[in-house]
């Protein structure tokens, strides 16, 4: 049984170190490079950052596995032991254009079950993490339980790119309804952040069609700890290994998205 509270001590450390590397990288340029495509960014910041981690990790839990984006963990390929899922910058193209908005996410599972979600905002030391079991925390704040709210009330993350032709979902039979019946919509160019929106009320749903394991394994604990539900467009658990199209949202309109909406193009 892992020791939790070691791991999180250490992971806050961690947090707290290569979130203060990563502000004062502001002062340099960074290398940025592309990866599968002219819009798909990667910096050295990236990088440095996840090796940073895989470092730290390897050093002081050598019997621990890693999956990180940029690829310096080990690429397991299954579930057993402990595993820690790392992006080391969510949202680099915020990273790149904006230096805001963008997150470090690292979320731990012993056996695929959750153990510790951490998404730190390192621009405004925000820290959102939680312990399965153990409710969820925004910095030192311990965050409510979500309740529901009508679609008409819900303000909810949406990439405008999945409003138009894509091959995963079609847009007129489920999102433009969607879209036309909500309070409002919003972009943030990353899903960590969209994910502790969503646990946080700020966001009432985020949904996509594409995410890889560590854009949601740090944030889909901090928003179960507080009720909200993380599942793919058919209502079923994610595979925490693969790509999953995602909706998260509050109890209640979680259930009503899928029904009314998003089951009528799948
Ligand atoms: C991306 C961000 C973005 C989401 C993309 C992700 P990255 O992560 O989370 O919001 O729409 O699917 O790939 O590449 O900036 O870590
Ligand atoms: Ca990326
Ligand atoms: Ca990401
Ligand atoms: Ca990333």
């Amino acid at each position: 049984m892992a020791n939790w509270t070691l791991i999180d001590k250490h992971a806050r450390a961690w947090l707290q170190e290569a979130g203060k590397r990563i502000v004062s990288s502001f002062a340099t340029t960074p290398e940025i490079m592309t990866k599968t495509n002219p819009n798909d960014l990667v910096t050295n910041i990236d990088q440095e950052t996840e090796q940073f981690f895989t470092e730290k990790i390897r050093e002081t839990f050598p019997d621990h596995h890693i999956l990180g984006e940029e690829g310096f963990g080990d690429e397991p390929t299954g579930l057993s032991g402990i595993i820690w899922i790392i992006d080391p910058i969510d949202g680099t193209t915020n990273f790149v254009h904006q230096q805001r908005n963008f997150m470090i996410s690292i979320g731990i599972y012993e056996n695929g079950e959750p153990g510790l979600g951490f998404v730190y905002d390192v621009v405004y030391q925000e820290l959102y993490h939680a312990r399965a079991g153990e409710g969820a925390y925004w910095n030192d704040k311990k965050l409510p339980a979500l309740e529901e709210l009508p679609v008409e009330k819900a303000l909810i993350g949406i990439n405008s790119t999945w409003l138009v032709s894509n091959r995963l979902i079609d847009p007129k039979e489920t999102l433009i309804p969607l879209v036309k019946d909500v309070r409002g919509t919003r972009s943030y160019g990353s899903a960590a952040l969209e994910f502790v929106f969503v646990a946080t009320g700020r966001l009432d749903a985020y949904i996509t069609m594409r995410l890889s394991p560590w854009d949601f394994a740090g944030g889909k604990i901090i928003v179960e700890e507080v009720g909200g539900k993380v599942t793919n467009l058919k209502g079923e658990p994610l595979k925490m290994l693969e790509r999953n199209p995602i909706v998260v949202a509050r109890p209640g309109l979680h259930e009503k998205i899928i029904q009314k909406y998003l089951s009528k193009g799948l």
